[in-house]
């Protein structure tokens, strides 16, 4: 076999290319506002600038391309969530730095994430008080929400859930984006992923 072909095995003796080839996902969740599109940016620059190949998954866009057909009841943002999650593996298996940018408001959502990523995953709390990210609405869908022109906003009139066991949190009211970017990465550093 030719280098960098040969087949990598893990400490329980499955095969992962996403180990070999250094792939892993961040995954971002948090209410609206909160900053997972602002962070996911910086670090996804961050990576790129190292020379990393780098996939973001972001929100909106990544809705259009792959949910067009959903939703946000609470069915269709599970289902939602498990298709990046699925998308997420196979990205990482390639050694992609996949970055996920997704409120993924419930727990259900990211146990299923984490069954399908494994610890290939790390889960980052984007945490903001609710208070907070309706001051910043950096999308104007907080007062949409209060005026009852958008229905079912996380927050709003649908749920978040408070992760129960994420690998990060970051305070982004309290913290700033650089720090906030330097706690991901040496999380992500501490085992072993860059
Ligand atoms: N420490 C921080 N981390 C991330 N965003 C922050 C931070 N402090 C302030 N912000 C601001 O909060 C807003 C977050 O918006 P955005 O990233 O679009 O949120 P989300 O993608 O979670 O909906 C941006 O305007 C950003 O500049
Ligand atoms: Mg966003």
């Amino acid at each position: 076999m030719g280098q960098g072909t040969e087949v990598r095995t893990d400490r329980k003796g499955s095969f992962s290319a996403g180990e070999g080839r250094g792939g892993y996902t961040l995954w971002l969740e948090g209410l609206p506002g909160s900053g997972k599109s602002t962070l996911g940016g910086l670090l996804a620059s961050v990576l790129k600038g190292a020379g990393k190949p780098v996939e973001s998954l972001d929100g909106d866009e990544v809705r259009k391309g792959l949910s067009p057909d959903l939703g946000f009841t609470r069915k269709d943002r599970e289902v939602h969530a498990h298709r990046v999650g699925y998308v997420s593996h196979l990205l990482s298996q390639q050694g992609v730095r996949v970055i996920v940018s997704l409120i993924t408001p419930y727990e259900s959502s990211r146990n299923d994430v984490r069954a399908q990523l494994g610890d290939r995953m790390i889960e980052v709390w984007v945490r903001c008080p609710l208070e907070v990210c309706e001051a910043r609405d950096p999308k104007g869908l907080y007062r949409k929400a209060r005026e009852g022109i958008v229905k079912s906003m996380t927050g709003i009139d649908d749920p978040f859930e408070e992760p129960r066991s994420p690998d990060v949190i970051v305070d982004t009211d309290k913290l700033s984006k650089d720090e906030c970017v330097g706690l991901i990465l040496s999380e992500a550093k501490k085992r072993g992923f860059y």
